[in-house]
């Protein structure tokens, strides 16, 4: 650690050699927007404000005192936390304020400021959990965790344990406390603060903070901001606006802080100049996206077989009730068909997997879902309704004529179509349910949000570890577009297999042959 009059040293001679430079700060455009990315789930540092014009939490009051004081036009912009630092690569945004920890890993492939604030990680577990007291408890358990965190990274190294990530950390807690995790990995003042502020109920701290972190804003590398965002940060440290904005988010005095964080030091600036692409870099992008991605492709495969196996049955029900001439049936269905289309499918998942066990624990039913059966439910579910339609169709597309005519045979209603129908039905919605399929191999990338290491999902657990995000988003959508095509190749068999004409074409061909 590098004692206190060391850093206020320091502080004493950036102030005076920005004070005497003042014009400089001045000369700083006001109108030309700073924009400053933020993950705004992680309360009390950044979350929406209560009226919910804008954003509001300690780093919020923080960035924008800072860019009072040395002439910055702040400007928000929310993102996901995973995304953040790909957007600072790609200079999309001029700097970001999450409660963003800095680390040696980080350093490599962007700037920080000087800390502005230090936290540590803990543990969250179930409140009648007496068995977990450590960090060395949670071998082999399932822990939840957002994405892209220190808590994700620090969950990596228990073993055996199966980590689970979420977007946010809100949605990591809610899985504790739905029972789904046995805990969460995350900065201790969120996880105190949900507690304590926001009433989390039924969840609570163990242990001790599990590591000592410090949080720093986030620049692009080799941004010539830092120092003018340091130089903001010693002003309002010195001037008491810091003590002022700490002492509205947190009772009591803050830390020392160190005018660098102590992850970083050690780290020469040659490692800092190292280029994110170097040939050790690279090979380990390679070797994770060859471990990781196939092992995303089987699941969004599975995932996809299994919900339009279940989508397709449903769906013929439907069809057949769409058509039947019993009207309560009829409208009925018509509601459950326009409910799934109508409604994005987002909302559908979460209803599923968050929304009803809260709901049933509100009733005092303990009842929950796995994710894989909650994916595939609301997966089956929704492709269901736009099934239902194309079977529909394709069943009025047959000729009437051939209703009565099996009528006339004396077959009943369901005789007919099972016999006779469906199977010139089915040959027709062929097309379309391939469409669907392919659709559908797509959307599964939406489970990701409730945790589902599906392809996608795998993709942005390599980002989050690597910063990559060009060259692995781009295998990623290579990987669906091989399983698109393949499918669509799959499809198109299917059709010819199943075409009337081509199939006589190839008996007499194959006759033809037999008789040469
Ligand atoms: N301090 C942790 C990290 O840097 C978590 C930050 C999460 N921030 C957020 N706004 N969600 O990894």
């Amino acid at each position: 650690m590098i004692p206190d009059c060391y850093i206020l040293g320091i502080i004493a001679f950036i102030t005076i050699i920005f004070t005497t430079f003042n014009p400089f700060i001045s000369a700083q455009s006001q109108s030309i927007p700073f924009r400053v990315g933020t993950e705004p789930t992680f309360p009390p540092f950044e979350m929406p404000s209560e009226d919910g014009s804008g954003l509001q939490g300690f780093d919020i009051d923080l960035m924008k005192a800072i860019g009072n004081e040395v002439g910055l036009d702040v400007q928000f912009e929310s993102m996901p936390f995973d995304g953040i630092i790909p957007a600072l690569q790609t200079g999309s945004l001029d700097a970001a304020i999450s409660g963003m920890t800095i680390t040696a890993e980080r350093g490599r492939t962007v700037a920080f400021s000087s800390p502005y604030f230090k936290a540590g990680l803990a543990i969250a577990v179930q409140e009648n959990n007496d068995t977990i007291k450590n960090f060395d408890d949670l071998k082999g358990l399932k822990i939840a965790v957002q994405i892209g965190t220190t808590g994700a990274m620090e969950a990596d190294k228990i073993p055996n344990a199966q980590v689970i990530s979420f977007d946010s950390v809100v949605l990591a807690l809610q899985e504790l406390v739905n029972g789904k995790v046995d805990a969460v990995v995350n900065d201790a003042p969120v996880t105190l603060f949900a507690i304590k502020e926001a009433g989390l109920q039924g969840v609570k701290v163990v242990g001790e903070l599990v590591t000592e972190e410090f949080y720093g804003i986030a620049l692009p590398f080799n941004s010539e901001k830092v120092m003018l965002l340091n130089y903001g940060l010693f002003q309002i440290l010195r001037n008491g606006s810091y003590n002022q904005i700490y002492q509205k988010w947190f009772a009591g005095e803050p830390f020392v802080l160190p005018l660098i964080a102590p992850s970083l030091i050690g780290t020469t600036s040659t490692d800092f100049a190292t280029n994110p692409l170097n040939n050790s870099n690279r090979q380990s992008v390679l070797s994770l996206l060859i471990q990781r991605l196939p092992q995303g492709a089987v699941v969004t495969l599975i995932l996809t077989a299994c919900s339009i196996f279940f989508g397709f049955i449903g769906a013929s029900f439907i069809a057949f009730g769409l058509i039947s001439h019993n009207p309560f049936v009829k409208n009925i269905l018509r509601i459950y068909v326009e409910f799934f289309r109508g409604t994005p499918m987002l909302v559908q998942l979460f209803i599923i997997y968050f929304g009803l066990p809260a709901f049933f624990q509100g009733i005092g039913l303990n009842w929950s879902l796995e994710r894989f059966p909650a994916a595939v439910i609301a997966l089956s579910l929704n492709v269901a309704a736009y099934l239902a339609e194309i079977i529909r169709g394709g069943i009025e597309s047959i000729d009437k004529g051939q209703w009565e005519a099996c009528e006339a045979l004396g077959m009943n209603r369901l005789q007919t179509l099972k016999e006779v129908i469906m199977p010139q039905a089915f040959r027709r919605v062929l097309p379309p349910l391939g469409n669907e399929f392919i659709t559908l191999i797509k959307d599964t990338s939406l489970v990701a949000v409730i945790g589902f290491a599906e392809l996608f999902r795998q993709g942005q657990l390599i980002v989050a570890s690597t910063f990559q995000a060009f060259q692995v988003y781009i295998a990623v959508a290579l990987v669906y577009l091989c399983l698109t095509t393949l499918s669509s190749f799959a499809f198109k068999w299917l059709e010819q297999k199943m075409n009337p004409v081509a199939q006589a074409k190839r008996k007499s061909a194959s006759q033809n042959l037999n008789l040469t």
